[in-house]
Order: C-alpha cells, then structure tokens, then sequence
C-alpha cells in the first residue's frame, strides 16, 4: 500500500523538527549536489535546499505518491528546479541512476533506512553513488524504536505486519565502515513525540507507524484497528528512538 502522502505531509512535524536537527551535521559550502535518500513529500528536502543556494538536490524515493507531492511542492518554490526527482528503490540505486549528475558530494537522508531491511546494501549501494571523501549524515529508527507500539499491537493478539529494521549503533557502524565509509560515528538517542490525544494518535499511527500493517486488512478495518492501538496505549506518547549516522566515503 502507498504512503497518504497528502496526510503524511500534514502529519510530519516531528521529522520536519528531526530533519532540522540532522541537517545541521552537514558541513556545507553551499554549491554541493547532495541526495536526499527517502525525501517523502519534501518538507526537509526544503530545509536541505535553502543550505544550497548554488547547489542542487536530488530527491529520490520510491512512493510515487511521495515523490508526486514533492514535485508538486518544489514546482511553486523559488529555487526548485534546483532539485531533481528520481523515483527508485534505495536496494536498487547504481550511479546509473544518477546519470549526468556526477558522484555526489553527500549523501543525506532522515526517517528513511529503518524501512529497509538490507543495511549492507543499503550502505553499499550509497556508497557507490558518493565521491571519495563525499559525506553521509542520517537518522533513522534504532534499536528499540517504538516499542510501546509494537507491544499494543502484540497485546491486541497481532504481531505488525510489513518490513523494517531498528538496527543498534555499534552494528551500524560496523556495516558503515565495511561499507567503504571511515570516520564513523553512530548512536541512538530516545526521542519520544507527545500527541495532544488519542485521536491525533491514531491519525499518525495509521499514517505513518502501521501503515503497512494496515495494507494488510480490508479498508473499513484500517481506521479501527489504529484507533484501538491508540487507546492499548498507556498514554498518548510514541516512544522513538533515532539512530543518527555521520561518516564520510573513503
Ligand atoms: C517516513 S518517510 C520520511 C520522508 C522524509 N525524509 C521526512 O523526513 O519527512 C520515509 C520515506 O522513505 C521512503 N522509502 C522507504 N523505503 C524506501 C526504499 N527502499 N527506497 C526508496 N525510498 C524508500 C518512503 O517511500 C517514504 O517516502
């Protein structure tokens, strides 16, 4: 099942507010070309251009509901033809995918990789797209990311369904540096996000945190089965943690 992107858009303030946080790490000139790995609707690809105001970005997912509202936001944004859209699997990307831009000076990306199994990979298939020296700045869920969530649906009598990967640091690292990436550095931080109730609970989690669980049950059963995870939850708080990840391409 595809993202909501249009939902996802109104419901991602707390990456928006990570993705500030993570861009930060970058050491930028401002005439750098850096990817984006998983730039959802756009919104902190939006942060990442204004650092780049003689760069670009390429913006890359594999949603086209995601990479739709993306294109949609950079078309009335002064400046987005700076950014450049290519719609591929992150276990799939090649340099071929970025033919005619050259390897990249960096290689950015937030709230991303825990959806992808294949860490090696993932890693590998980054590395091949960076320049020796280029850097590599993201967070993405870790080890023991919402387990308050995991733990409603298994008291409901479900295990969630779909594919995704909290890995802890150190491993990370090890993974980074057999990558071909040098001056590793990876740690998990708790980073948990209030809702205001139950309900705008529920929203974010059908939205974001079940939504490939909810892909497998019949439509009318979605919204319920996110609102009763809401309500088994002790209060309305998802307990995240971030793995954040700097290293440069060697
Ligand atoms: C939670 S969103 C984060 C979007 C954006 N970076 C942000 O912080 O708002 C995760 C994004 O990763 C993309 N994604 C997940 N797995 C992917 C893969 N294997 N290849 C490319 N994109 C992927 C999804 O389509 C989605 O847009």
């Amino acid at each position: 099942m595809d993202w909501d992107a249009r939902n996802y858009d109104r419901l991602s303030d707390p990456h928006v507010r990570w993705g500030a946080a993570v861009l930060e790490r970058l050491d930028l000139a401002g005439d750098e070309t850096v990817l984006d790995a998983g730039c959802g609707t756009g919104r902190v690809t939006e942060q990442l251009l204004s650092r780049l105001p003689r760069g670009s970005v390429v913006a890359l997912d594999a949603s086209p509901a995601m990479l739709g509202e993306a294109r949609a936001r950079f078309s009335r944004l002064p400046g987005g033809e700076r950014v450049s859209f290519v719609e591929a699997d992150l276990l799939e990307l090649t340099p071929e995918y970025l033919e005619g831009r050259g390897r990249l000076d960096a290689v950015f990306s937030t709230a991303t990789f825990h959806w992808v199994a294949d860490h090696e990979r993932l890693f590998a298939n980054l590395r091949s797209v960076l320049r020796d020296g280029g850097q590599f700045v993201a967070q993405c869920g870790g080890e023991g990311n919402i387990a308050g969530v995991l733990a409603a649906v298994k008291r409901l009598g479900a295990e969630r369904a779909g594919t995704w990967l909290y890995a802890p640091a150190w491993e990370t690292a090890k993974r980074l540096e057999r990558a071909g990436f040098g001056e590793v550095r990876c740690w998990c931080h708790p980073d948990p996000v209030s809702f205001p109730d139950r309900g705008a609970l529920a929203d974010f989690l059908q939205t974001v945190c079940l939504r490939e669980h909810l892909g497998t049950l019949e439509p009318p059963e979605r919204r319920r089965f996110a609102q009763r995870v809401a309500e088994e939850m002790p209060e309305p708080v998802i307990d995240y943690v971030r793995l954040n990840i700097v290293a440069r391409a060697i």
